[in-house]
């Protein structure tokens, strides 16, 4: 699903609480779920349970990919789901996490 053309970064940041590194990192990825598909399968334990740990393990995957690069990130999960959200675009989507990629500082 496309949302949108523009860059997006500088919104980003102020709904992530001016965290600098959520604009300024090359790339940033944000991973979002839609907790009602998969309580259709799963009830009530998809949205407390299930969707965030995908979420963590799609971040895990992203830490070990950028890591086998030489590049850096940082899992961002302060935010305001509402901000971001409507930066994004989003309506049934809710995001959570923010993954910031770029140059290791070292
Ligand atoms: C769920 C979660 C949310 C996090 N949110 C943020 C964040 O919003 N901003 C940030 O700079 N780091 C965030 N971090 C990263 C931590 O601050 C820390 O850098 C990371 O867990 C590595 O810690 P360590 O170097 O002590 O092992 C988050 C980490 C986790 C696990």
């Amino acid at each position: 699903m496309q949302v949108g053309s523009e860059p997006v970064q500088t919104e980003l940041r102020a709904a992530s609480y001016d965290q600098a590194w959520v604009e300024e990192a090359p790339v940033a990825l944000l991973i979002a779920g839609v907790e009602e598909r998969t309580a259709r399968e799963y009830g009530a334990r998809a949205g407390e349970l299930y969707v965030p740990m995908e979420a963590g393990h799609v971040g895990e995957n992203i830490h070990l990919q950028v890591e086998s690069l030489g590049l850096a990130t940082v899992s961002v999960g302060g935010f305001e789901d509402t901000a971001v959200a409507d930066v994004m675009g989003f309506e049934d989507e809710r995001p959570l996490a923010i993954y910031p990629i770029g140059q290791r500082a070292d």
